[in-house]
């Protein structure tokens, strides 16, 4: 998640890394990431795809309270070399893009409050911990995260970041995955969502159409409801496989004279999952 500002904040590192200040916890806070921690992982059986639940597990992410970030890192460096670090909230994509790129996750440290259970736009330590970092545990999402921060850096050159964002969003944020049982989630945006973890799989609302590259890249997301369309990778070697493999500046070039489409939005050639109603829409 990116935002515009030159400079880091009073405080920060040049990196815009802050330290996470595990002790300036309340008891409060630990206990809003309990309550989250609990509800949620009751909600994800049978619904988050095996690579999110195993790196749960291995991650020990279960024990009571707000993860410190400098003990979460060395278990998952061990794994597959990658590091959570703080910083104070969004930071320009540059930076972002540096981070992902040398394998650091960047979360933000705060907790929501306990009137925001079900729904807040600022990403804070529940979203970024408890939705991004399991999967990060998984060595092929890892290599892909990290090529995505390598192609956010190109993309920049291109003028394309706004096409690069729809990959993250309708893949690390919002995915589905094709597994043996069904479908499952391991967007963060869905997996950290107690009302989306349902709503992706079961509602008769949306979308859900086999992912495609070039059609992620043309649609438009909104940040304020439940998405319209997702988008199911059959394998994330697969996803790996089709972005590393694949040099985005031809595509980029010819989607400039393509338009833009609306998330609720069919093309004859969508591989459809299943087609919505779209009767949801606040
Ligand atoms: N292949 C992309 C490019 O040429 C880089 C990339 C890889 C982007 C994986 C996203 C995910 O820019
Ligand atoms: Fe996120």
């Amino acid at each position: 998640m990116t935002h515009h500002l030159d400079a880091p904040p009073p405080g920060a590192n040049p990196d815009w890394t802050i330290a996470q200040d595990w002790s300036a916890y309340s008891q409060d806070d630990h206990a809003t990431w309990d309550l989250l921690f609990a509800r949620q992982s009751r909600q994800l059986v049978g619904r988050a795809s095996a690579a999110y639940l195993r790196g749960l597990d291995v991650l020990r992410l279960s024990r009571p309270g707000i993860p410190d970030f400098d003990e979460l890192s060395e278990r998952l460096h061990a794994l597959t070399g990658w590091q959570v670090v703080a910083v104070p909230g969004l930071v320009p994509d540059e930076v972002f893009f540096d981070h992902l790129a040398n394998r650091r996750f960047v979360a933000g440290n705060f907790i929501r409050r306990r009137d925001q259970l079900d729904y807040l736009q600022e990403p804070d330590v529940f979203h970024d911990v408890f939705g991004h970092v399991p999967m990060l545990a998984d060595p092929v999402f890892a290599d892909y995260m990290q090529a995505y921060g390598l192609g956010g850096q190109r993309s920049l050159g291109f003028g394309a970041l706004h096409k690069l964002a729809r990959l993250y969003w309708y893949t690390v944020e919002f995915g589905l995955v094709r597994e043996e049982g069904g479908l499952r989630i391991y967007g963060s945006g869905i997996v950290s969502s107690h009302g989306e973890s349902v709503f992706a799989l079961d509602d008769p609302s949306p979308n859900r159409l086999a992912f495609d590259l070039a059609r992620v890249m043309r649609t438009n997301y909104r940040i304020d409801d439940y998405q319209q369309v997702y988008f199911v990778i059959d394998s994330f070697d697969d996803l790996l496989r089709q972005t590393q493999e694949t040099d985005f500046a031809p595509l980029y070039a010819r989607l400039e004279s393509l338009p833009d489409l609306t998330p609720a939005d069919l093309l004859p050639e969508d591989r459809i999952i299943t087609r919505g109603t779209q009767a949801y829409v606040s």
